[in-house]
């Protein structure tokens, strides 16, 4: 597949306007401008465009959901977090084709009628923060963002905002509060951001990727972007494979390419000839699959019905030597430490968890563990605030459906299976 999101990748100055300009960049935004605000979110709509960031929304629903009133302020927020484990291909648009996300954010601000846009990076990613400093300059320089852009009347500033390193800063209204200088803790919903979001107002909230897909969404046409991959989920993907393959990295691929394919073919398969074990497929939220499972569609709904996700498209590959009760133990430390505190059910259900798993690892778990685990998993899903719990239950649950007897053994006999 032609590449699309990351076609300037690699090239020499990727990352100036100079470069971007000339493969055609900003001229899905000229054209933008001549059209009437609704048609681009129609457009958008029958691209059939669904977020990047991991909950699979469709993007130009979300942006019909702004009230129309111009006279009401209206915010959009980049979602350039990226604290999903696994989860490393926003960095990448960011650091080496960031023209690409803000050709994208004007289009979607002057769709919705937002004259003022955040980007919240992670605070991690200093070197992404400088080069989207530099290409926000050019493009206030060039005319491409900054007072009456390109003479159609539209006005635009986009401010870089770091983030201070929380997982949870991640879910949309953490960010919002975090934007607005509060503790990063997610709000209740409804009102959602559409209606009252950043200082109250109408807010977008979308992921570096999703806005990436815009303007070639633009200059391309919804039916040529609806006509890669699966006709319910449609559209270029990035998938990050890391873990234990030959070729760890980014593929852009179209979505729904089969996990087979990404892991065998493009990530080059495991790594010293060993076997597979597990891949989980979106991010270490999401549930783990086997070896007979990963002839599966990579795409939200096939993914979904499989009784995992999609998630961020995060893939990471495990091979035979690994221990699942280590991974979970690992992976299940990461969403207590992350965990805000706000609710109970996820603050102490994620603590329980990694201490049950600690002790597994350790050689000093207890008759019923792997019960308790169960019944731990089932008082924490559905019962927290936002789905970071959720997140890291399914995670546990992957592995136990697929593992549950190595921490049985684990429990009985204080060592790993393998
Ligand atoms: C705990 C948690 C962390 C999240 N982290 C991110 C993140 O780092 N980046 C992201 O784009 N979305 C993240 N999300 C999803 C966002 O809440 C939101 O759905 C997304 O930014 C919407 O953008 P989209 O519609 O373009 O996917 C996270 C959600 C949760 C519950």
């Amino acid at each position: 597949m032609e590449k699309v999101l990351l076609k300037n990748v690699g090239k020499p100055d990727s990352h100036r306007i100079d470069t971007y300009l000339a493969g055609g960049g900003y001229e899905a935004l000229k054209k933008a401008l001549r059209m009437d605000t609704e048609d681009i979110i129609q457009m958008v709509k029958d691209s059939g465009l669904m977020g990047r960031g991991g909950a699979g929304f469709p993007t130009g629903l979300k942006w019909s959901f702004i009230p129309k009133d111009p006279t009401l302020q209206k915010y959009l927020c980049c979602n350039a977090d990226e604290g999903e484990p696994g989860t490393f291909k926003d960095r990448s648009i960011i650091e080496h084709d960031p023209h690409l996300l803000l050709e994208g954010m004007a289009i979607s601000c002057y769709a919705i009628g937002a004259d003022t846009a955040y980007i919240y990076i992670r605070g991690e990613f200093a070197f992404g923060a400088r080069r989207l400093e530099e290409a926000i300059a050019e493009a206030y320089q060039k005319g491409y963002l900054g007072k009456d852009i390109l003479g159609s009347g539209f006005s635009l500033n986009i401010h870089v905002h770091r983030g201070f390193g929380a997982y949870i800063c991640g879910e949309e209204t953490a960010l919002l509060e975090s934007i607005e200088g509060c503790r990063g803790q997610p709000r209740k919903k409804p009102p959602f951001p559409a209606l009252s979001g950043l200082y109250g107002k109408p807010t977008v909230i979308n992921n570096v990727e999703t806005l990436a897909c815009v303007p070639t969404i633009i200059s391309r046409g919804a039916e040529w972007f609806a006509s890669i991959g699966p006709e319910k989920s449609p559209g270029p993907k990035i998938f990050g494979v890391s873990g234990h393959v030959n070729r760890p990295g980014l593929y852009e691929l179209p979505m729904g390419t089969p996990l087979r394919e990404i892991v065998y073919e493009h990530a080059g398969g495991i790594r010293n000839g060993r076997r597979l074990k597990a891949v989980i497929p979106g991010g270490v939220s999401a549930p783990l699959l086997t070896e007979e499972q990963i002839d599966i569609s990579m795409d939200f709904d096939t993914l979904a019905h499989e009784g995992s996700m999609l998630g961020s498209g995060g893939v990471i590959v495990m091979d035979d030597t690994t221990c699942m009760v280590k991974a979970a133990y690992i992976i299940n430390r990461f969403f207590s430490h992350e965990s805000c505190g706000k609710c109970t059910p996820c603050r102490e259900g994620t603590t329980w968890m990694t201490s049950i798993l600690k002790r597994l690892e350790y050689g000093e778990g207890r008759p019923g563990d792997v019960e308790l685990l169960e019944g731990l998993c089932g008082n924490i899903f559905g019962r927290t605030f936002c789905p970071l719990g959720d997140g890291a239950v399914m995670a546990l649950r992957g592995a136990l459906r697929n593992f549950r007897q190595e921490f049985v053994y684990h429990a009985e006999n204080g060592r790993c299976m393998v």
